[in-house]
């Protein structure tokens, strides 16, 4: 065993600390083009390369986005579109102080004989896919890994498996100079009360962080993208956002070392205002005794910033600044929220 050479040390933890400068948060916009495809046939528009590249373009070319964003998820397709005048979107966003990101991981596919869990591919070859888009000005990666609660599930094999391949992810990705942001998801389906949410994410989370360990994965240059911990979607006793807060901070005070420098969460399906209600009251949890907390706790939303920006654009080029302004008031409400301080 041989520590992460200093220099890396110290660039690698530059950039989680800037990810989460307070009261900044992540546009996570790495749908891949089937999931923005339906997106884009939403709005009567066929999913095609210039389709897609005008949709990111309304996003990253919004003014002001960096006052609340400070780092932008991109999908590898992204990476080589421009802007009309033909910067390259990396660079745009890079001039616009907004630290670019590539999802790394190559979706899901089934774990074997197993009741309907699965697995992220994308190990094979990492290490090149990481150098390649760090040379492209991509400065951080991100891989999900999703697990479901079921009668029996997660079960014991799919946290090892998700534990061992996150850790495998972010060591490789701490080689070539990317920070790794590690997206364990406790999936929000199902009709559990939030007392089993709870639960599975210590576990979960537990299991992750010991992988990290064996793994020498530096802990100061990474950042965790985990669920809320809320009542499942289909429970008939929906929790409330003082819930929600108690419930997660308490998950992670338990399980979560304090040298990671933030937390920033997903948004899993629930709606932008649930979201942002959540955030905040997760962040007035952990400012005060007795759930004080060491870390950034913000966002890295991809529905949950998106969902009004589609119904405002509507896929018609006169709505475009429209849906920038929708953009900006998602923004700036997670922004708020993040510190704890977003009021309706
Ligand atoms: P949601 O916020 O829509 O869950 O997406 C975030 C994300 O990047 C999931 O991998």
């Amino acid at each position: 065993f041989s520590y992460l050479d200093p220099r890396l040390q110290e660039e690698l933890k530059r950039t989680a600390e800037e990810i989460v400068t307070p009261g900044k948060g992540i546009l996570a916009c790495d749908e891949g083009n089937d999931a923005i495809g339906k997106h884009l046939e939403g709005v009567g528009l066929k999913n095609t390369d210039e389709n897609r590249r005008k949709y990111r373009q309304l996003l990253f070319t919004t003014k002001g986005l960096s006052s609340h964003i400070s780092a932008i998820i991109l999908h590898e397709s992204t990476v080589y579109q421009k802007v009309d005048d033909g910067t390259p979107f990396p660079e745009l966003l890079r001039r616009s102080g907004i630290i670019p990101g590539i999802k790394v991981d190559r979706d899901v596919v089934p774990l074997f004989l197993s009741e309907d869990e699965v697995t992220t591919q994308g190990l094979d070859n990492l290490a090149q896919t990481c150098a390649k888009f760090k040379k492209l000005g991509c400065r951080f990666a991100k891989w999900r890994a999703p697990l479901k609660i079921g009668l029996h599930t997660p079960s014991p094999r799919a946290i090892r498996d998700t534990a061992a391949v996150l850790a495998r992810y972010a060591a490789v990705c701490q080689s070539e100079g990317l920070v790794p942001i590690v997206e364990p998801d406790v999936l929000i389906d199902g009709s559990h009360g939030i007392g089993r949410t709870q639960k599975v994410t210590e576990v979960v989370l537990a299991a992750v962080y010991k992988a990290l360990s064996d793994h020498h994965v530096y802990l100061e240059g990474t950042l965790l993208k985990p669920n809320m911990v809320t009542s499942g979607q289909a429970c008939p006793i929906k929790s409330s956002p003082a819930e929600v807060g108690l419930a997660t901070v308490t998950a992670f005070r338990r399980t979560i070392p304090a040298a990671v420098p933030g937390i920033v969460f997903l948004s899993g399906g629930q709606s932008e205002e649930d979201a942002t209600l959540n955030l905040n009251a997760i962040n007035q949890a952990s400012l005060r005794a007795p759930l004080r907390a060491p870390w950034v706790l913000s966002f890295s939303f991809g529905r949950a910033l998106q969902q009004s920006v589609w119904s405002a654009w509507a896929g018609n080029d006169a709505n475009v600044q429209k849906a920038q302004m929708e953009l900006l008031k998602r923004a700036k409400a997670n922004s708020d929220a993040s510190l704890g301080k977003y009021t309706r």
